[in-house]
């Protein structure tokens, strides 16, 4: 008699843990909506086929005061705006996106004064929006390069934009897209660096803000791993073969002055490292392949696009394959048993596309069933896009990632390569 009860509660247990526990749901849309001036601009927008409300997947966010910011890339026709915010105080769950700054700084093919697509972005501490246009229409080989790739510059407070900077002709080859950006701000909002990942060029471009020029490193850790470019997600099986590194992060500051850049290729499984010391170096192009280092696998099912690191060093990363959100206490060395997998959803968290740490510790995830747009389509009947929030602290409750201390920049804390890397790094090199 004993043993139902205990059956009962089992199932209870296993069924609750198949929708998110500490990621709160904040914002939900079955379809994306923009903000239009009238009902009546809406209408004559669908009308003229300026807006086709099945077509927009939001990909990318940040979050800065009150502003959560979303991207819609092009990838097809009848997207009004490809940056865009809500705020965050919406009494709405499905609030429309507002361009940003506004609808015009948004037009598709206007390359001095629009922004055709944009992935990701980052906000800085010195309140400024770091917002890199590909430049293009379409996804895939329908792609068209209707402007160059521009590293575009927001000043968060006038909403004005501060710089414009085109990519140099060196920086891409036939195959760049670039859809990931990290921003290194050092001791002077001057003294910033931006890095970006050629996902099927195969780079690493960096890019100074004081002396307004770029460069770009190639590395063969860049490439993807052959044996991992199979993906099932939501049931659905395809090969994104050729997708190499995606997924950034930076480290908080060590001693001597430098961060580590985290990155994955997307079809791979391993993590690899390298200090911006070298990225920031422009005369290590060509020169530092030794000081990339190659840290250990994530494990089966473990390919990520989006990573984010907090303050104290805790690593936050999607796991698309597994429909949920793992962490990593930099503490550790990184390895399986130093990760956790701190919330997952079989419902919710199809795809988790981007997350993101806001000025309070709290965790951002949107969600987008990415896969299912792109290889084969979306319900619109059902919840499509979610953004969840949780503050870190409790989202690392009771894991590995628990207990993490704020990084020092004086002391040896976190800067020793051997206590950061574990064996793998004596192993490799
Ligand atoms: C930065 O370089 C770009 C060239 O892409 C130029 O158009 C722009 O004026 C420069 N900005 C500053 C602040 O020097
Ligand atoms: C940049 O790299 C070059 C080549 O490795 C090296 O000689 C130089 O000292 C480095 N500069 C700085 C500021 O570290």
């Amino acid at each position: 008699m004993e043993m139902l009860p205990k059956l009962l509660l089992l199932l209870l247990i296993l069924d609750v843990a198949r929708s998110a526990q500490k990621l709160q749901e904040f914002f939900e849309w079955k379809i994306m909506d923009f903000d239009f001036p009238s009902e009546r601009d809406r209408a004559m927008a669908i009308f003229r086929g300026k807006y086709k409300p099945e077509n927009s997947l939001p990909v990318g966010i940040e979050i800065w005061r009150d502003k959560l910011f979303v991207t819609v890339p092009r990838w097809k026709e009848g997207i009004p705006s490809t940056l865009n915010y809500v705020p965050i105080n919406s009494p709405l769950k499905n609030p429309p996106l507002i361009p940003y700054p506004d609808l015009k700084s948004n037009e598709l093919g206007n390359c001095e004064q629009g922004l055709s697509t944009v992935y990701r972005l980052k906000a800085d501490a010195c309140d400024r929006l770091w917002v890199l246009d590909t430049g293009t229409f379409g996804i895939d080989k329908t792609t068209q390069n209707v402007c160059p790739y521009a590293l575009n510059i927001f000043d968060l407070n006038t909403n004005k934009r501060i710089r414009r900077y085109e990519f140099r002709p060196e920086d891409v080859n036939m195959n760049t897209f670039i859809a990931n950006i990290v921003v290194d701000v050092g001791k002077t909002c001057d003294d910033a660096h931006a890095y970006f990942s050629d996902e099927l060029g195969y780079g690493l471009i960096v890019y100074s803000f004081k002396k307004n020029t770029s460069w770009r490193f190639a590395h063969s850790f860049f490439l993807p791993d052959p044996l991992r470019g199979d993906f099932t997600i939501d049931k659905l099986n395809f090969q994104w073969g050729s997708e190499g590194i995606f997924g950034m992060s930076l480290s908080p500051l060590q001693e001597d002055g430098s961060k580590w850049l985290y990155f994955s290729p997307l079809a791979s499984h391993r993590e690899f490292a390298v200090s911006t010391a070298t990225l920031k170096n422009s005369s290590k192009v060509g020169e530092s392949w030794r000081e990339f280092l190659a840290l250990e696998e994530r494990g089966p099912n473990s390919h990520t696009t989006s990573r984010v690191m907090d303050e104290f060093g805790v690593q936050f990363f999607n796991l698309i394959d597994q429909n949920a959100v793992g962490c990593w206490n930099s503490q550790y060395p990184y390895h399986k048993k130093n990760h956790a997998v701190v919330d997952r959803d079989d419902v919710g968290l199809i795809f988790p596309a981007d997350v993101k740490v806001d000025g309070n510790r709290n965790l951002w995830v949107i969600s987008d069933r990415m896969s299912n747009f792109l290889e084969a389509s979306l319900d619109y009947n059902e919840v499509n896009f979610r953004v969840y929030f949780a503050p870190v602290e409790k989202l690392i409750e009771g894991t590995v990632c628990q207990g993490a201390k704020r990084y020092r920049v004086s002391g040896n804390y976190g800067f020793d390569r051997y206590h950061v890397f574990g064996h793998d790094y004596n192993y490799l090199f």
